[in-house]
């Protein structure tokens, strides 16, 4: 069975984009494959973090993978920093990745601007993202479209380091990257993606948002003045960021979406769209609220360490020996 592997940064609440790009592909795959999702916790801590509310958001996004339908019976769900292993093989391959390539990574120019005085560890960061992907010998990698350039980095440090060494011993992962939903906008600044860190709040749909915030989020959704329900990413960003929307969570194909809506004006729309991502949420939060505070969350916190440490454990014991750390 192929095995795939995923993980999201605890840090703050999960947008509508995470369960579109991410969230979804994973309770998709997990028929399919052998899984493993985890909460990239020491990625979060390459930019600055209140302790306390970074620990709130780990037990919270765990709640929100399942609540969401990740099944903890399909998956091995896992916190990055319970595997000692993350960090000690990403070492190895930071000692086998060439400076320059990192200083090419979009999203490191991007935030490198963002935090004054930043951190190496955010320089270094796709460094520990491929360890967490070539570790469980990953087949493949579902992500949104921004994470692609980390997954092909990823690639290329284990074919490098596989040549250098003479032997295939990381294999090769591939990005799965879902074609409309790959990138959810902002809904304010539909050309840029819905993001967590949004300075405003407003282009953002959080998954525990409450009805009424969803509803005054979509009805302020960002439109244009042609009127008309049209899919064109480059003049109309606004309507085709709602039609991806649509799309995503209701199935239909983006033709029929523009036919259904071909006499609606754009408040129709949106408020079909708003009752389709509230009916999606709903039971979500529902379920979020059951497990926040329960033992099934460590329960399957605990079993998810065991497994994938005693996995990463013989991968990196190989890799100590291959590098020439052993005596
Ligand atoms: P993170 O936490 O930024 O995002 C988690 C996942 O959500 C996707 N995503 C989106 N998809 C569509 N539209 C959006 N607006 C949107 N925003 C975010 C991201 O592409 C990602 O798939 N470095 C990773 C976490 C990570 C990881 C890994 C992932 C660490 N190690 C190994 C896969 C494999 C990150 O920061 O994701």
């Amino acid at each position: 069975m192929k095995r795939f592997l995923t993980g999201l940064q605890p840090t703050g609440s999960i947008t509508l984009g995470n369960y579109i790009g991410a969230i979804k592909q994973m309770v998709k795959y997990q028929e399919e494959y052998d899984s493993f999702i985890f909460i990239a916790d020491m990625h979060s801590i390459t930019v600055p973090q209140d302790p306390e509310t970074l620990s709130k958001n780990i037990r919270s996004l765990v709640a929100t993978y399942i609540a969401c339908g990740v099944d903890p019976n399909k998956n091995t769900i896992f916190l990055q920093s319970e595997n000692i292993y993350h960090a000690n093989v990403s070492w190895i391959l930071e000692c086998n990745t060439p400076y320059g390539l990192l200083g090419r990574m979009t999203q490191f120019k991007d935030k490198s601007q963002k935090h004054q005085n930043f951190m190496a560890g955010l320089y270094t960061y796709p460094v520990l993202m491929a360890a967490d992907i070539l570790i469980y010998d990953s087949d493949y990698v579902p992500v949104g479209k921004d994470q692609k350039q980390h997954v092909e980095l990823a690639r290329d440090i284990a074919e490098s380091f596989n040549k250098r060494y003479g032997k295939e011993f990381f294999k090769l992962p591939e990005p799965l990257i879902p074609e409309e939903g790959a990138k959810i906008c902002d809904l304010i600044d539909p050309t840029k993606k819905m993001s967590k860190s949004a300075e405003n709040k407003k282009g953002v749909i959080m998954l525990l948002d409450d009805e009424k915030d969803i509803r005054k989020k979509i009805m302020g959704a960002t439109t244009d003045s042609e009127m008309i329900v049209r899919y064109d990413i480059e003049t109309k960003p606004g309507i085709s960021n709602l039609i991806t929307i649509y799309h995503e969570l209701s199935g239909m194909t983006i033709s029929q979406i523009e036919e259904k809506f071909k006499d609606s004006n754009y408040g129709t729309f949106k408020k079909e769209v708003a009752d389709l991502v509230v009916s999606v949420l709903k039971p979500i939060q529902d379920r979020y609220y059951e497990l926040i505070n329960s033992k099934e969350l460590d329960e399957v916190l605990d079993a998810g360490k065991i497994k994938t440490t005693e996995i990463a454990k013989i991968k990196y014991e190989e890799l100590k020996n291959i590098v020439g750390l052993y005596r």
